[in-house]
């Protein structure tokens, strides 16, 4: 990159930028923010204290996305089955979203952010639906970075709003076939490309209720590294990683279909390769 680059020069991150093919950047990062509970609980400190670590951490990766000129960034923040946690760990996470949501409205203007919020979050307490409203409004006409933030979602109840949305636009508007098109027009951000790549961050091997329909061919990248220490290096990393996979979504690898175009006497010998490898 010439000029001034988005990391400081001679920096880890910048190295690992280096690296980075600036053209084949995945176009939606999503995140499941894990480990700030643990975070805590190894420094003997409130579960609390890993949450409000973890807003820091939020505040990096975001900057960090918006310039590197990442289009999409979304961010599982609560969930709907969270409200299984204490009471009093619940308030804390609402206020702490709600602060981080007012909070940071400066920054995405100033940045060309657009917040979106998917979830049910029209069921949280009106003061955070207004502070929702107010940032989601003020950032709507900005054209860089998206940011998604899952609040009180989970990915079945995602599925289960859409079929009642479209359910109820059949209604109004006469029934259309049912096809895969016609589902995700009625998902909450249906305009948004799926993912590209998943980060989940404290070493756990699942996907907990985020994006069910929208990972159907999304990259996983799991690091042990908890929330609240996850850094512009590891989210690097990830993209690093991503850029080695090869995606097939379900097709052949580039090499594999060339090989069926070739004779069939040439063919025969990778046949067995093939089995494996698909
Ligand atoms: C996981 O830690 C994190 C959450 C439950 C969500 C809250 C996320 C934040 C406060 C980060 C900030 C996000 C935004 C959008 C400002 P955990 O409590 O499940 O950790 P544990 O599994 O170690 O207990």
């Amino acid at each position: 990159m010439k000029g001034k680059g988005p990391f400081k020069a001679g920096s880890a991150e910048a190295a690992l930028w280096q690296r980075v093919d600036r053209n084949a950047l995945p176009q939606h990062i999503a995140i499941i923010m894990d480990g700030n509970g643990r975070w805590a609980r190894r420094r003997h400190r409130p579960r609390i204290a890993g949450h409000r670590a973890g807003v820091e951490a939020t505040r990096v990766i975001v900057e960090t996305c918006a310039r590197i000129g990442l289009p999409v960034l979304s961010l599982y923040a609560f969930s709907l089955d969270n409200w299984k946690r204490p009471e009093k760990e619940t308030d804390f996470l609402m206020n702490l979203l709600r602060r981080y949501i007012r909070r940071e409205l400066a920054y995405m203007k100033r940045n060309n952010v657009r917040l979106r919020i998917i979830g049910r979050w029209r069921e949280l307490p009106r003061a955070v639906q207004e502070d929702i409203v107010r940032s989601v409004e003020e950032t709507r006409n900005n054209t860089g970075l998206q940011l998604v933030v899952a609040l009180n979602y989970t990915g079945r109840a995602e599925l289960v709003d859409a079929v009642r949305a479209l359910v109820a636009h059949a209604q109004s508007n006469g029934a259309k076939a049912v096809d895969e098109d016609e589902l995700r027009r009625h998902l909450y951000a249906s305009d948004l490309p799926d993912p590209d790549l998943l980060i989940r961050t404290s070493g756990e091997m699942r996907v907990s209720n985020f994006f069910l329909w929208q990972l159907a061919y999304t990259e996983i990248w799991v690091t042990d590294t908890l929330w609240p220490d996850f850094a512009p290096k590891h989210l690097l990393q990830a993209i690093l990683d991503f850029q080695q996979r090869e995606r097939r979504y379900g097709g052949l690898s580039p090499e594999a279909a060339q090989r069926r175009q070739r004779p069939a006497a040439s063919r025969s010998e990778s046949r067995r390769t093939d089995l494996v490898r698909n």
